[in-house]
């Protein structure tokens, strides 16, 4: 997979919900392709290591990340507000998207971004996102220009009371197949649901990462391959797996 280190101009860089920042940078595909689920590697000042954020969106001329500040490497970017970002991009395998198939897309937290862009390569995707309260709450307008967007949050603050697995049960039988990323927990019981109704599901890994390019071992899970487990880098193997592989 093609990827390379780009000085790409920051656009802009604001707030969207508590502590959720909405990063804009100047990039052009041309040369460098970016994949649904793919992620970038941002370069920090200050921290050795870089700091892996899906891709949100790669249209239009911008590369657009959306990042909860976490600790020091967040803080940090939340604070950059011109020049350039020093960015390892795209890195990973992102999700296998088929043109004729019908996707449900579900997103939970954090893990709602990368589900923008992939939106944007389904035909009639069906969305779900799920949220723990009504201030984390991001993407809605974005997601529903995409296709019918559903939301959920654990207290019912906005949306249904309850998690994406209670729609994803309700509306399953209209779609092919399902592709999630969000918390751990939450994508083993996305893919427990797709596995009791016989439909295949990919699901978007995280794990800490160090070089991002499959060079340090730092990112490895564990996944079975024809009948045995394995140790698969989430870098370079992923983020993107086939549930069905994953040892949760
Ligand atoms: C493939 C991938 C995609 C991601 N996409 C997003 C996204 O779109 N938006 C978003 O908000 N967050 C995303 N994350 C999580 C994000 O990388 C971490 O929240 C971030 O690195 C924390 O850095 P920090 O310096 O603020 O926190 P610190 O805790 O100070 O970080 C210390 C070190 O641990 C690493 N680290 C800490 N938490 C994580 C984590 N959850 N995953 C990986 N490394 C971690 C940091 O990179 C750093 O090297 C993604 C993680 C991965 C692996
Ligand atoms: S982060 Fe170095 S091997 Fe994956």
């Amino acid at each position: 997979m093609k990827y390379d280190v780009r000085q790409l101009p920051l656009i802009s860089n604001r707030e969207i919900a508590q502590g959720i920042f909405d990063m804009r940078l100047a990039y052009h595909q041309a040369d460098l392709p970016v994949l649904c689920g793919q992620f970038a590697h941002v370069y920090v000042p200050g921290k050795t290591l870089r700091r892996p954020i899906s891709v949100c969106d790669a249209s239009d001329g911008e590369l657009r990340l959306v990042y909860q500040v976490k600790g020091g490497g967040t803080e940090i970017m939340s604070q950059m507000q011109s020049g350039t970002v020093d960015v390892l991009v795209p890195l990973g395998n992102g999700f296998d998207i088929q043109s004729g198939r019908r996707y449900c897309l579900i997103g939970g937290g954090i893990g709602v971004p990368p589900m923008l862009y992939t939106a944007k390569q389904c035909d009639r995707p069906l969305i779900i996102t799920g949220f723990r309260n009504q201030s984390l709450v991001i993407l809605q307008d974005d997601l529903q220009a995409q296709g019918e967007t559903l939301l959920c949050t654990d207290d019912g603050s906005a949306g249904q009371k309850g998690f994406v697995t209670d729609l994803l049960r309700a509306r399953i039988g209209e779609v092919d197949e399902v592709c999630a990323c969000g918390p751990t927990p939450m994508l083993k019981a996305v893919a427990a649901v797709c596995k009791e109704f016989g439909k295949p599901c990919q699901v978007s890994l995280e794990e800490r990462m160090g070089c991002g390019v499959g060079a340090c071992l730092v990112c490895a899970v564990k996944v079975r391959k024809n009948g045995e487990e394995v140790m698969q880098h989430v870098c370079k193997n992923g983020p993107v797996f086939n549930a069905e592989e994953v040892v949760f």
